[in-house]
């Protein structure tokens, strides 16, 4: 694929080290491009990040057909950036498209794109402790047509921020609510594809945890609300006396790649993880009998996040003493170490930006 790159003339002003945020600085670039129907995916470039155009009757506008990822480089200790996983985001997001009837991005043409837009903007990738460049590709139906059936025409986007921890508790645990009324997703829905409408319709349940003391919701079955399924931003695990589990991917929850790692990682250091339906009667009767150890979050942008109680029906569970638990503590320290190439990389997960 041949990148056009028409550098910025007017730099963005730089964050101050220490105060990025998460997603509210974005770098000078972004990588563009448009698919018709007669012409497919077509002009690849990276440009200065800014507005772009679009008709109010544009359907994404109306019907929500956008689909997006979330993934990371990171500098190493010694200054090479590297992204963490791009091909199992590529893959995610090729599934996304397919659910939402969008035109998948080639996987090869979204990792490249990645790559470059990194070594374009290789100044902004980050070096403190726990930043990243995150990089958020998206794509969008740019027809402007009111009839409801799928768009001829897309951008595919991708811009990046200079991030730090995604929660303001940065690693330290965070209070999580049982949503027993709200339902993000249901199964034979949207809900295991990354699509902007599953985020609208968690806000409503954030709010007011949030409003009430907490960072996030840990969502119940849409039917029975009796099983747990995910957190507002990432995969849930329990560690419930020898057996570590996380809800099965039953259509209804996000495939989360950090999700992923983390088995991978239990599964290298011969602790086996249960991917199965697990009920809150089960985790309120493990807590109960003192043996629920652990539990805590998964996601790229949160990486792992202890959980140091679960709201239940108007009740705080605490979990263990209160603090990071040993395997949340180990795992995060592997996966960041990982991507900061302090850990050796034994499972291939990093991919050099380009040049
Ligand atoms: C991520 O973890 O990358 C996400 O996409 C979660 C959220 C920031 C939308």
């Amino acid at each position: 694929m041949n990148i056009e790159v028409v550098r910025t003339t007017s730099p963005r002003p730089r964050p101050e080290p220490g105060k990025l945020g998460f997603g509210v600085h974005f770098s000078d670039h972004m990588f563009v491009m448009e698919y018709t129907t007669e012409n497919g995916w077509h002009s690849p470039r990276i440009e200065a990040y800014g507005p772009i155009q679009m008709e109010p009757g544009a359907s994404v506008l109306h019907y929500a057909q956008a689909i997006f990822e979330g993934l990371k480089a990171f500098r190493g200790a010694d200054e090479r950036v590297n992204l963490f996983r791009p091909q199992q985001h590529a893959a995610r997001f090729h599934r996304s498209a397919e659910r939402l009837c969008m035109p998948p991005v080639p996987e090869d043409v979204f990792v490249e794109a990645c790559r470059k837009l990194v070594s374009v903007d290789e100044s902004w990738v980050p070096s403190e402790d726990g930043a990243a460049l995150y990089l958020r590709p998206l794509t969008i139906a740019t027809e402007s047509f009111l009839g409801v059936r799928p768009s001829a025409a897309y951008k595919f986007i991708i811009m990046t921020c200079p991030v730090g921890a995604y929660y303001a508790e940065g690693f330290n645990p965070v209070r999580i609510r049982v949503e027993r009324e709200r339902v993000r997703a249901v199964r034979g829905g949207v809900g295991d594809a990354k699509t902007a409408g599953n985020y609208a319709a968690s806000l409503r349940a954030a709010k007011e945890a949030k409003a009430d003391g907490y960072a996030q919701v840990l969502w119940t079955d849409a039917a029975t609300h009796s099983f747990v399924e995910e957190v507002g931003t990432m995969n849930v695990f329990f560690k419930i006396g020898d057996e570590v589990i996380t809800p099965s991917l039953d259509g209804a929850i996000l495939p989360g790649i950090t999700r992923r790692s983390v088995i991978e990682l239990l599964e290298s250091r011969g602790t086996t993880v249960t991917e199965r339906r697990v009920s809150l009667d089960e985790i309120v009767k493990a807590h109960t009998d003192g043996r629920l150890e652990e539990a805590f979050g998964t996601g790229t942008a949160a990486v792992v996040s202890p959980i140091k109680a679960l709201g239940v029906d108007g009740k705080d569970l605490t979990i263990g003493d209160g603090g990071v638990g040993p395997m949340a503590q180990s795992l995060f320290d592997e996966i960041a170490g990982i991507q900061r190439g302090t850990r050796e990389d034994r499972f291939h997960w990093l991919v050099p930006a380009e040049g």
